[in-house]
């Protein structure tokens, strides 16, 4: 009811502001990087895989695909990332020293509970889930779980559930590191601390929903969008598109930056409004050619920079700095300001925020 609300307008809005205070949740009491946050006897089953792979659906997917570009570059583990649907139902090469991961915010959801028993039936024991539900069948099925504490999550788009997923993912990516031999203490203390800074880093980046007003009103005349996004911030462009998508029922789509000139160039006219994710790391002068080639055909790039990126608004290029560069958990802070956009959009359009039409919460049939 209204009174649960509080300030806010709707479920959604609520739940993104509460983003800071559930992954410091999520993160509370750890530590140290230790492999029995995941469950007892997961130092064993961590020790004997050598690949991941993770299932899951939806929103859960793209945390999954966030996690692959971690577990690769920090404990160069190989990971599979596969949409739970199709997993179950395709020919694939088991092998059994894998990590199976699911991502689920309710465990309830059909194809990803299908999915993991079909890996199991390929001779796959070694389970873990990451889930908000402790209750949940995926929980029940699985030998490990991390359980999130984004608490009930109302809006049928979902804000909490992905960043807590992501938290507890670079956990585990900092976990199997460990594992190998592949974290020093140093590293260690230092992962930790940007850990543990993420609630301020976050509250920072949701005090920025003045500006991101501002552009969702121009948003919401637009009937189609484009999101890039390079390296790690590509999946967080395919929610950021995602989120649109279900909540303003604005076509969009997100493409890695690179991909710009084998196909979505083509769509773009003075009419199409590019969101770019453009970060302060090592892809950011590639990231500035991709947007160089949207605005000679005339492309209405709206930035989500860094403090430092060097890029300035212009012509037909509007920009919003994020306050701090965050290195491996940058995903985290950008997609916040992703949801907010899709949102305020939403907002403007008038659309039912909380209950898109066509979707449900949780699926769990088939
Ligand atoms: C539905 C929800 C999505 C969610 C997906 C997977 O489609 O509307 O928000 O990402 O299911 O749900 P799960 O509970 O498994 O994360």
């Amino acid at each position: 009811g209204a009174a649960e609300l509080g300030p806010y307008r709707h479920y959604m809005q609520k739940e993104i502001f509460e983003q800071p205070r559930v992954i410091g949740d999520t993160l509370e009491g750890v530590t140290g990087v230790m492999p029995e946050l995941f469950g007892d006897g997961a130092y064993a089953v961590f020790k004997k895989i050598d690949r991941v792979l993770i299932l899951a659906c939806g929103t859960s997917y793209y945390a999954g695909l966030t996690a692959k570009y971690w577990i690769e570059s920090v404990a160069k583990v190989p990971v599979n990332v596969e949409i739970a649907s199709e997993y179950r139902y395709r020919d694939s090469v088991p092998h059994p020293d894998t990590l199976v991961v699911t991502i689920s915010q309710s465990g309830e959801t059909a194809d990803t509970l299908a999915a993991l028993k079909h890996a199991r039936s390929l001779g796959m024991t070694h389970t873990l889930t990451i889930c908000n539900v402790s209750t949940s069948a995926m929980v029940r099925e699985c030998q490990l779980a991390y359980i999130t504490r984004a608490g009930v999550e109302v809006g049928v788009a979902s804000t909490k559930a992905f960043t807590t997923q992501l938290a507890a993912l670079f956990l585990l990516t900092l976990t199997l590191a460990q594992v190998n031999g592949r974290l020093t203490d140093a590293e260690e203390a230092e992962h930790l601390k940007m850990m543990r800074h993420l609630p301020v880093a976050l509250s920072s980046v949701l005090a920025l929903e003045p500006q991101v007003i501002a552009w969702a009103e121009e948003f919401a005349r637009k009937e189609n969008a484009l999101f890039l996004g390079r390296g790690i911030h590509y999946p967080i462009a395919l929610e950021g598109a995602l989120k649109l998508k279900e909540i303003s029922y604005i076509h969009a789509e997100a493409y890695p930056a690179g991909e710009l000139k084998h196909g979505p160039l083509a769509l773009v006219t003075e009419e199409m409004p590019v969101v770019t994710i453009a970060p302060n790391d090592a892809l950011l002068e590639k990231l500035k050619s991709n947007m160089q080639e949207v605005r000679a055909r005339g492309g209405q790039l709206y930035v989500f920079a860094d403090v430092d990126s060097r890029i300035t608004s212009g012509d037909g290029l509007h920009v919003i700095r994020l306050p701090e560069h965050y290195g491996l958990l940058s995903p985290i802070l950008h997609v916040a300001a992703l949801q907010l956009l899709a949102y305020h959009t939403a907002l403007a359009r008038g659309t039912d925020v909380d209950k898109p039409r066509n979707l449900a919460k949780s699926v769990t049939v088939e």
